[in-house]
């Protein structure tokens, strides 16, 4: 990162970058957890599931590209070895239902997956406001995509 660009960051470097660390881990597990679970369910509604579960497991890569890439920038690394992934996340990761048919697990889990990546985009989002405005914008992206996402799985859940 350039000279002026981070003379605009007041937030502490290694704090902002611990914090995009989490989210670039919780990205790549739901990227995993949801590309797994679409190619492994089986049943009446899944393929309905699988192709919602493809899209978003796609943009939740693209998601884990955009927190790299400012990680990169200010100077920190993303996690090298997968291994750490699940020791850096904060929501953490959902095995898919061992019953492949069990499609309501399915839902619940990214839903509750959704809801820990809206709580914390949220936080980041009003704790980077005025001390790193880019870090700031890019949580908000994340965040409007995370809220997106919940409502699409909440409509299943309303069916009977
Ligand atoms: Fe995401
Ligand atoms: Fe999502």
């Amino acid at each position: 990162m350039g000279k002026k660009g981070r003379e605009i960051v007041k937030a502490k470097l290694d704090e902002v970058i611990k914090h995009l660390l989490a989210a670039y881990s919780d990205e790549w597990l739901a990227h995993y957890q949801y590309w797994l679970t679409a190619r492994w369910i089986r049943g009446m509604d899944a393929d309905t599931l699988r192709s919602v579960l493809e899209k978003q497991s796609e943009d939740e890569l693209m998601h884990a590209g955009k927190l790299a890439n400012r990680i990169i920038q200010l100077g920190g690394q993303p996690v090298m070895n997968p291994k750490q992934l699940l020791d850096t996340a904060g929501c953490g990761y959902k095995e898919p239902p061992r019953d492949p048919t069990d499609l309501r697990t399915v839902i619940q889990d990214v839903l509750n997956a959704e809801a820990c990546a809206i709580d914390y985009y949220s936080k980041m989002c009003e704790k980077y406001r005025s001390t790193d405005i880019v870090t700031h914008e890019i949580f908000e992206d994340l965040l409007k995509d995370e809220v997106d996402d919940e409502e699409e799985w909440e409509k299943f859940l309303a069916k009977p």
